[in-house]
């Protein structure tokens, strides 16, 4: 469980990361120009650094600079997938679960005419706000929503900021799932399932079982302690895992019927940039579907 009052490191990483992958040329379909206008200096300092091809000198920023480009090519496919999945069927509502510093609502011009309900852990919303101070919405309102999964009511929360029952919503839920229970998972599942009308959308990014994986994050939290660089991954363990199946019956249960659902290697494959990270890509999915 994130701790109570410090905001999300993952979410800046997974920030660092999409901003890496917008200096990139050879990436096809991704674009994400908030993500730089939401770092803070030092931040984008490693930023710059890792949009360099060649590594810098020195153990600790080396393993930074392999940290925030293997990031980054996990980054677009799920970014891209996602993007998609919103723009096919763009509803009046839409609910980005665990948003961290997510730029859609500042950069995706389709979302015009949709209320924009951005959820977070209190302590990651309260940086997020003062990160985006500067940006202008291009979404129609963009309303912030404050909820532990763990611990409050997310239904009540959405409706008191007037998220409405009747009107179908899109659920966006990316790069959250892992880090909470499968009894928050299933949770928040309910709230979704309770508060979606017909035309609803849910779009999920989780990651499925693998002892490889788990040994590689491992591994990568080793090498960034023994560089003496700040550890992103430390207060947010991996919580829970899906395989397409149980994630499936998980949706079904609450109406939904998946449309589709891709891993990010197959997705990575068509945006044109050489593969390097095929176990994480492979690891990772991104479901969309829809309650009818
Ligand atoms: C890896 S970041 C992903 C952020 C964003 N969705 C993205 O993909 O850029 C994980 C996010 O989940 C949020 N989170 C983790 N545990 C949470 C909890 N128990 N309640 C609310 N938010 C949580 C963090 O605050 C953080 O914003």
């Amino acid at each position: 469980m994130k701790s109570a009052t410090t905001a999300s490191r993952t979410a800046v990483l997974v920030c660092q990361g999409r901003a890496v992958a917008d200096t990139w040329d050879d990436v096809e379909r991704f674009a994400d120009p908030t993500a730089a206008r939401l770092l803070l200096d030092d931040e984008q300092a490693a930023v710059d650094l890792a949009s360099d091809d060649a590594p810098p000198p020195g153990w600790g920023l080396r393993v930074e600079w392999e940290m925030l480009r293997a990031t980054a090519e996990v980054i677009v496919p799920r970014t891209v997938a996602i993007d998609d999945a919103l723009r096919e069927q763009v509803n009046a509502q839409v609910v980005i679960l665990g948003a961290g510093l997510d730029g859609r609502a500042w950069r995706m011009t389709e979302l015009a005419g949709s209320d924009v309900f951005e959820v977070d852990h209190p302590a990651s919303q309260q940086d997020k706000r003062s990160r985006a101070r500067d940006l202008s919405p291009v979404a129609r309102d963009v309303r912030f929503v404050p909820v532990d999964f763990g611990r409050d009511d997310l239904g009540e929360a959405l409706t008191a900021q007037g998220h409405r029952v009747e009107v179908a919503t899109t659920w966006v839920w990316e790069g959250v799932v892992p880090y909470l229970s499968r009894s928050e998972v299933e949770a928040t599942m309910r709230v979704i399932g309770d508060l979606s009308a017909a035309g609803s959308r849910l779009i999920v990014n989780y990651q499925v079982p693998s002892a490889k994986a788990a040994l590689g994050r491992l591994v990568m939290r080793a090498m960034t302690t023994l560089s003496r660089r700040p550890d992103p991954l430390a207060g947010e363990p991996t919580r829970s895992t899906w395989t397409a199946l149980t994630m499936r019956e998980l949706l079904e249960v609450h109406g939904y019927a998946v449309v589709r659902d891709v891993d990010l290697l197959t997705l990575a494959t068509d945006t044109g940039r050489p593969v390097r990270q095929r176990r994480s890509l492979a690891n990772g999915r991104v479901v969309v579907a829809e309650l009818s």
